[in-house]
């Protein structure tokens, strides 16, 4: 079976394909476009825009890259949530269009479970990992635990590539900030104190931001404040994942989302994991960051297992929790 996957939630609109063999995904293509706004955040709507403007061409591309004609398509598959709601109903419109001219089944999908289940689907002995999922808006640490897919532990504020893109946007580094923070933390050789708040198993990075920008106005070297920015923030992202690893008692972490490629980030999870005896995996690049290659597949899962969504039931949900997923192929 093959399906194509239409990812839209924030910055990325993306179309990819993917082969189910034998229990494993073949990723066929993986085709993004990322939308950088000039000044500022995210605009919503100029993120859609940019979207509608790219998303008939990225399916070509996707099609083509694959080397099957359309008609080999099984299924079209959506992110439907959480996310930007005019980014959400674009990727939604084109996949609804998509699976009514190709007549095959539609699937919208968890977005935050297709990060977990891309790892497992494309490293074979990843069977039962704790995800730690570290993007621009989201920062989870999820793992599947009777019957569900449950959310250890998150951010109450913002996201941690959010609060690194916004100590960059003071500086002017341009979207995206997390590289740029990541080589002027490896010339930091001095710990600057910042707020380290775990609450529970939830974390907040917005005091910690402010302090950041605090030292910065205060004319602290930069590579210090970066390098101390990274330390504290990864350390409870690292403490907050071996916490549910303890308590799941599962021995495979995960990591997903765009600040996975910081390799500060992965030696201190790998430092973490090898204490524990457990194994880090992280997936390629981009299927790390947002995707339709595992929108595609998660959606071919679910379809495999039984779930099916008639149209009317395909609307988009801004505030899809991941824990509200039927899981029905585990
Ligand atoms: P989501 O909708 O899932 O929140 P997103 O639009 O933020 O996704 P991603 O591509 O998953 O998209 O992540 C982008 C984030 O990753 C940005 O905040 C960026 O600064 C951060 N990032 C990218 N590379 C690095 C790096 N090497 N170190 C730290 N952060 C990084
Ligand atoms: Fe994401």
């Amino acid at each position: 079976m093959i399906c194509l996957g239409i990812e839209g939630t924030a910055h990325t609109i993306g179309a990819g394909c993917v082969r189910d063999t034998h229990g494993h995904c073949e990723v066929l293509s993986n085709c993004m476009n990322t939308y950088s706004p000039a000044h500022g955040g995210i605009h919503p709507r100029e993120a859609a825009n940019h979207h509608a403007t790219h998303l008939a061409e990225l399916i070509h591309q996707a099609v083509q890259k694959a080397d099957i004609p359309y008609t080999d398509i099984d299924l079209v598959a959506f992110s439907q949530g959480p996310g930007l709601g005019p980014c959400l109903r674009t990727a939604a419109t084109a996949a609804r269009a998509l699976s009514l001219s190709l007549s095959v089944p539609l699937i919208g999908v968890n977005h935050c479970v297709a990060h977990l289940e891309i790892g497992r689907g494309t490293i074979p002995v990843c069977t039962d990992p704790v995800l730690l999922y570290v993007s621009g808006a989201n920062t989870q640490v999820i793992a599947f635990a009777e019957g569900k897919y449950r959310v250890f532990g998150e951010t109450l504020d913002i996201g941690i590539g959010n609060c690194l893109d916004k100590f960059g946007r003071m500086l002017d580094l341009g979207f995206p900030c997390g590289p740029k923070i990541e080589s002027f933390a490896k010339q930091g050789d001095r710990y600057l104190p910042l707020p380290y708040s775990i609450k529970g198993m939830d974390m907040a990075f917005s005091g910690l931001l402010t302090a950041a920008e605090a030292y910065y106005r205060k004319k602290e070297s930069l590579a210090n404040i970066c390098y101390s920015l990274q330390e504290t923030t990864f350390a409870m992202l690292t403490e907050v994942t071996e916490r549910a690893m303890a308590h799941t008692e599962k021995t495979q972490v995960l990591l997903g989302g765009g600040v996975a490629s910081n390799t500060r980030l992965r030696d201190m999870v790998s430092t973490m994991a090898k204490a524990r005896g457990a194994s880090l995996f992280v997936p390629t690049k981009d299927l790390c960051v947002d995707n339709g290659a595992m929108i595609a597949w998660l959606g071919l899962i679910m379809h495999a297992s039984g779930t099916r969504m008639p149209l009317e039931q395909s609307s988009i949900n801004q505030r899809f929790r991941t824990d509200m997923v039927e899981v029905t192929w585990r």
